[in-house]
């Protein structure tokens, strides 16, 4: 089995098919950065359909199970339930997940459902029009997310619900978002992280896991914590006893290195092998031709993303306590979508 230098295997890719998104959250993609001047990809630099389901294949043929598409925002980009079918087709492939923020979802959740998508995880920082608009950059208000997640369980999709935690932005309203939410489907809370380099991370603004679900107790509630469902899992999760489900992201609480078995590429068909690269391998060059001469065969591609697993030693959450990170140059959460 192919492992990585801490013994990880490699069990998970995550496919960003855009760098576009239509909101512009303030930890992510803040609006003075990602304005109307900003440059973004070039269509004809994006992988096309045909390389993203080769690449799937090389990935699935070294040991991936799930895959999931996120962005940016994938619902943007053209033709994604095409590209849904492709990946669910490959086979080995036991899940195909999409991280959405919601607000294509009552126009294509159907779609995406019976090209073969099993489930999607949307996100929703605040339910207060006031406190979401900010957050997103644009005003969107919280109700058209809501319609997106109405939707995607009317059409059969499991849902998960992500919601980033930020110290005096939208941490009074977790526990009015926890009791609103908590029927439709299992949230989870994560602690803000200094992914990118444009949205101005300190440890102040970071609301600990666990004061989250002290706060979503309330004075009677009580959380047991539930056993995890896959080695690796992100989430702690913890149920109320009454059947809802909270998960708990705490990657700088309490990293998660030591099991981390996913892998990441861009749009652009860069591989990274971790959220907090400052680098990482071009896939899209060799597969289209090596440097004068054929493309690479199947076989040489999947050698190439084997080498790199392989030597990959990334502990990024688990260094950060360790040394200094933060003048490290960091890949945009846009270019490989969390
Ligand atoms: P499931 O397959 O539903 O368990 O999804 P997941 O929890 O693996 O994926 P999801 O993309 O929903 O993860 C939620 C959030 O956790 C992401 O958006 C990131 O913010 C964070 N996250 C996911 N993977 C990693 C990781 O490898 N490292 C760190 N530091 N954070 C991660
Ligand atoms: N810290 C934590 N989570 C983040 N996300 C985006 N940026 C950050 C950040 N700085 C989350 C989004 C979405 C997922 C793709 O990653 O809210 O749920
Ligand atoms: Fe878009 Fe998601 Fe980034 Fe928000 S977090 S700007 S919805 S990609
Ligand atoms: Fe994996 Fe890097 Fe996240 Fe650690 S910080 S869990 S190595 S992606």
């Amino acid at each position: 089995m192919l492992v990585d230098q801490l013994g990880r295997p490699l069990r998970d890719l995550r496919i960003s098919v855009t760098d576009r998104c239509n909101l512009r959250c303030t930890y992510c993609m803040p609006a003075e950065v990602f304005g109307p001047e900003y440059a973004f990809l070039p269509r004809t630099e994006l992988l096309s359909f045909e390389e993203i389901e080769r690449l799937a294949s090389a990935f699935v043929a070294l040991g991936v199970r799930k895959l999931r598409v996120t962005g940016g925002e994938p619902t943007l980009r053209r033709d994604l339930p095409d590209l849904i079918g492709r990946l669910s087709r490959i086979g080995g492939v036991q899940d195909v997940a999409m991280t959405t923020n919601g607000l294509l979802l009552p126009r294509m959740a159907a779609d995406l459902k019976a090209a073969g998508l099993n489930r999607v995880t949307v996100s929703i920082d605040s339910l207060d029009p006031e406190v979401f608009g900010r957050m997103n950059g644009l005003g969107t208000h919280p109700q058209k997310v809501l319609d997106g997640i109405e939707a995607a369980l009317t059409a059969g999709l499991g849902v998960k619900i992500n919601t980033v935690v930020q110290r005096g932005v939208n941490d009074a309203g977790l526990r009015e978002l926890w009791l609103a939410l908590r029927d439709l489907a299992p949230v989870r809370f994560i602690e803000f992280m200094d992914v990118g380099n444009h949205n101005g991370w300190n440890m102040d603004s970071v609301v600990p896991s666990r004061e989250v679900l002290a706060r979503l107790a309330g004075d009677d509630g009580r959380f047991a914590p539930v056993n995890p469902e896959y080695r690796g899992e992100v989430a702690a999760r913890h149920t109320d006893g009454q059947g809802h489900e909270v998960g708990l992201i705490s990657s700088v609480t309490a990293p998660f290195c030591g099991d981390c078995s996913r892998a990441r590429i861009s749009a652009v068909g860069t591989l990274y092998t971790c959220l907090f690269a400052g680098s990482g391998t071009d896939l899209r060059g060799p597969m289209r031709s090596e440097p004068g001469g054929a493309p690479l065969s199947d076989a040489a591609l999947r050698d190439l993303i084997a080498g790199v697993w392989a030597a990959r030693r990334d502990r990024y959450s688990e260094e950060r306590g360790e040394v200094t990170v933060a003048a490290r140059a960091k890949v945009e959460m846009s270019h490989i979508g969390g």
